[in-house]
């Protein structure tokens, strides 16, 4: 493991050896051997609540999760939902991370307003993720510990507006005081790099790690994703404004033309969009069908390989583009004479 590079608001908040997060992974990639193996890299994980329903099994995955980090803190991803029924299911979500220790957590979807307090009252830091610094701006108000803005490149949900990690990382930084993080797109450490000189605090990545070794995909998949340059990925679901990056694949291509037709019926969608589909791509490697969240940054993954070696990879080149600045930043020589 690379020694510590980098010293933020973000590293010296969660006592984690590099600014480097990794997101939330549904439906239940992001488990305990994959968090784990994040942590003990000296970065931060979050496993996904909504992955394990069954509150004991999410349990189970705490316990898990904790045993094979040797007691580190670790996080948990919360989907904060607006529909009926959600509000309930998070409620014993939240009883569960708290009895279980957990040191942080992800939110995202909805604002977290309403989880806030119990999580704060145990002592967990929250970071809310969002799709543009506007809502960013809003939880800061809140009193979230940290902000994680998602740019449109992000496999997942990048939100309606489309805006870029390079626009919304200057932006960020420039309006909020509360620390930041961005995501969107990344998987090197040149833009781990290039991320904290526009004066963010750390990096967060979730497509660069579909080629995790430790991650619970079918090695097929991974070999595609080894394959991609990151042109295979599209925006779909634009027509219920729940705007969805993924591998263009037959759903995908099944929903780009609903969308194409104006469709906004949600049952005019369902059949391609279930989450079993995915699920079973996952598990089998056949790739063909379902919405698999899918960016951009797969063309930074090169190899299948354990999470520690990415790390390395990363800090090594932040370390490259580091040195080209000192060297881009020397006393510049002229040929004048006088
Ligand atoms: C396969 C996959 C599954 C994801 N699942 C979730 C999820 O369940 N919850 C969540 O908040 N974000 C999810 N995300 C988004 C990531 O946590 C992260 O925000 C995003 O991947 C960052 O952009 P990047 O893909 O360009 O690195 C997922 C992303 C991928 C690639």
């Amino acid at each position: 493991m690379r020694e510590s590079l980098f010293t933020t608001r973000i590293t010296e908040l969660l006592g984690i050896r590099h600014p480097i997060l990794c997101g939330g992974l549904g439906p239940a990639l992001a488990d305990a051997e994959y968090v784990a193996a994040v942590v003990n890299a000296g970065g931060m994980g979050f496993l996904v609540a909504a992955g394990f329903p069954d509150p004991e099994v999410f349990r189970d995955q705490l316990l898990r999760c904790r045993q094979l980090t040797g007691g580190q803190g670790f996080g948990v991803n919360l989907y904060i939902s607006r529909q009926a029924g959600g509000t309930q299911r998070l409620e014993r979500q939240v009883q569960v991370l708290i009895e279980e220790g957990v040191k942080c957590v992800e939110t995202a979807g909805a604002s977290p307003e309403a989880v806030l307090p119990a999580l704060r009252d145990a002592g967990i830091k929250v970071l809310h993720k969002v799709p543009a610094v506007r809502y960013a701006r809003s939880a800061a108000r809140l009193g979230v510990d940290a902000v994680i803005v998602v740019g449109n490149d992000c496999g997942g949900h990048p939100g309606i507006h489309g805006i870029s990690s390079m626009v919304q990382a200057a932006q960020a930084t420039a309006e909020l005081s509360v620390p930041i993080v961005i995501a969107g797109g990344i998987g090197t450490g040149r833009q781990l790099a290039a991320t904290l000189a526009m004066g963010a605090d750390a990096i967060l990545m979730g497509s660069r790690m579909l080629v995790a070794k430790e991650l619970a995909i079918h090695e097929a998949y991974k070999a595609q994703v080894v394959g991609g340059d990151g042109t295979e990925s599209i925006v779909v679901k634009t027509g219920l404004r729940d705007h969805h990056r993924v591998l263009l694949n037959e759903s995908a291509k099944a929903v780009a033309a609903l969308d194409a037709t104006g469709a906004s019926d949600f049952e005019q969608y369902r059949p391609h969009v279930v989450g079993a589909l995915a699920t079973e791509a996952y598990r089998s490697g056949d790739s063909r069908l379902g919405m698999l969240d899918y960016g951009p940054a797969v063309v930074f993954a090169d190899a299948i390989k354990p999470v520690e070696a990415i790390f390395d990879d990363i800090i090594d080149d932040a370390r490259h583009a580091m040195t080209r600045l000192g060297q881009l930043t020397r006393p510049h020589k002229t040929n004048d004479h006088d």
